[in-house]
């Protein structure tokens, strides 16, 4: 049994606990979700000031770390009206249609062989938000392009230690006296990629800067935020420690979340090879063999959709949202909660609540068909990209993503499982960080769908 559904049954749906000094609640069924996430939400829409945000995220300079106030409302009105909306969404779209294609040839030349989907899906990811977000690389491949700043193998580990040491438990957070031993390493290891986050942004934002002054309109992400620095009717002054924040944001926002997103859903299909066979039909039926499938082509594949939101009910990325912090004093469902309070919100349990989900441990994508049920936020029985103020600001462009990823590699390959291991045996065990991935990560092969020339 997964540890938060060993919470959730042993204590309930609200789990009070000291950590030293600290209160800390873990709300795990829709109930408690709804009265930190919508009822109380504006007591609740601060983060704790935990040390990964210290080191790892400029002292709080980013929006995931920042506490409530003026320079996260700042933050998240730039992010919803400038970066994420529909026409500039749609201006990089030809980014994410060629990654796509990258990513889907160079496992076509794989057909037939044993292949890891997370061996793949990272770089693909990475690609495709680094080139929306700054334009260039900035890493070096097997090009060995000379506008890279760091290997890619070492900007990987960047992230991947980033999501990992946003997840953990430093012991120095909750009990003030150990803060100063260090006694798991954390804070060395923060600070060691806090150091290597600065000269990467750094030299982004210096390049970028200096491209500005050649050209006036901009290209990418970075350039939207550096000419919105600029604006001096800003409330709060964009510093560089921001705007490295922001950045980070952006790079990281999108990066480990859509690439765990496919490898679940494909971890869950191959356990249930009669979905991959509806899913089939029906993208043969609104696609035909002789195409690709594009993001517009979504409106009209609604057993995708629905195989996706099953995906994320059963494995949402962050099975515990990352923690909300009380600004105030305040009464939640008849306790007194004071200020300075985390909130961790069970987002595992919420899925997998038995009286609201029927079967709730099978993945059954048809649940989906016959209800149009949120996933935005809305619905506090599914909350894969949180809800309430601190909701993911970047919902419109992962789940453009993360569909498309899926759909495409469902219509391009048949799959099976490498080296005779049988359905039951793929393993459903979590690696917890910031995002849930795969424990045992599983042997699959592909064989081409479609005709030659579409790979
Ligand atoms: C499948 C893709 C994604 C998933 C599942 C996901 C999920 C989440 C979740 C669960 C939260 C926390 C909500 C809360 O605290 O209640 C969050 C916050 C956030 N996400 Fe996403 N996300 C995705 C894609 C993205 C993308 C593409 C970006 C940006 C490029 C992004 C940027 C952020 C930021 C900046 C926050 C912090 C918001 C705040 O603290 O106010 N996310 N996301």
């Amino acid at each position: 049994m997964n540890r938060c559904t060993i919470f959730h049954k042993k204590y309930g749906d609200l789990m009070f606990l000291k950590f030293g000094s600290k209160p800390v609640l873990v709300a795990s069924s829709p109930e408690m979700a709804e009265e930190f996430l919508k009822t109380h939400d504006a007591s609740f829409a601060s983060r704790p000031a935990l040390s990964a945000g210290k080191y790892t995220s400029y002292n709080y300079s980013d929006m995931t770390w920042a506490p409530y106030g003026a320079f996260w409302r700042q933050a998240r009105k730039i992010y919803l009206s400038e970066i994420f909306n529909p026409k500039r969404l749609e201006s990089f779209k030809s980014i994410r249609v060629e990654e796509t294609r990258t990513l889907i040839s160079s496992l076509h030349t794989l057909s037939g062989k044993p292949v890891f989907l997370k061996d793949h899906l990272p770089q693909f990811t990475l690609c495709t938000m680094s080139r929306m977000v700054m334009s260039g690389k900035y890493y070096s491949d097997e090009s060995k392009s000379n506008t890279s700043i760091v290997s890619l193998e070492k900007l990987q580990w960047m992230l991947d230690e980033s999501f990992l040491l946003n997840g953990v438990i430093n012991l120095g957070d909750w009990v003030p006296l150990l803060s100063w031993f260090d006694s798991q390493g954390y804070i060395k290891r923060m600070k060691a990629l806090g150091k290597s986050f600065v000269e990467f942004h750094n030299s982004v934002l210096e390049d970028h800067k200096a491209k500005a002054k050649e050209n006036s309109v901009p290209k990418d992400m970075v350039d939207i935020i550096l000419e919105l620095a600029d604006d001096p009717n800003l409330e709060v002054k964009l510093t560089k420690d921001h705007l490295m924040g922001l950045m980070h944001d952006l790079l990281t926002g999108g990066t480990d979340t859509s690439a765990a997103a496919v490898e679940w859903a494909f971890q869950e299909l191959l356990r249930n090879p009669k979905v991959i066979e509806k899913a089939n039909q029906e993208l043969d039926r609104v696609i035909g063999k002789e195409r690709w499938i594009e993001e517009e082509d979504f409106c009209r594949l609604p057993y995708i959709d629905a195989l996706i939101k099953e995906t994320f009910r059963l494995h949402p990325l962050c099975a515990l949202l990352p923690p909300h912090y009380s600004i105030e004093d305040c009464k939640v469902a008849g306790y007194d909660i004071p200020k300075g309070t985390t909130v961790f919100v069970n987002a595992w349990s919420l899925g997998r609540n038995p009286k609201y989900w029927d079967r709730a441990e099978e993945f059954i994508p048809e649940r989906f068909l016959e209800n149009d049920i949120d996933i935005k936020g809305q619905n506090f029985t599914l909350l894969p990209f949180g809800s309430g103020r601190r909701r993911c600001p970047g919902y419109s462009l992962g789940i453009k993503v993360v569909r498309t990823t899926i759909a495409n590699l469902l219509h391009r390959f048949n799959w099976k499982l490498a080296g005779g291991m049988k359905a039951e045996d793929i393993g459903m065990e979590e690696i917890y960080g910031l995002t849930t991935h795969p424990k045992k990560p599983t042997s699959m092969i592909m064989e081409p769908r479609l005709s030659l020339h579409l790979y």
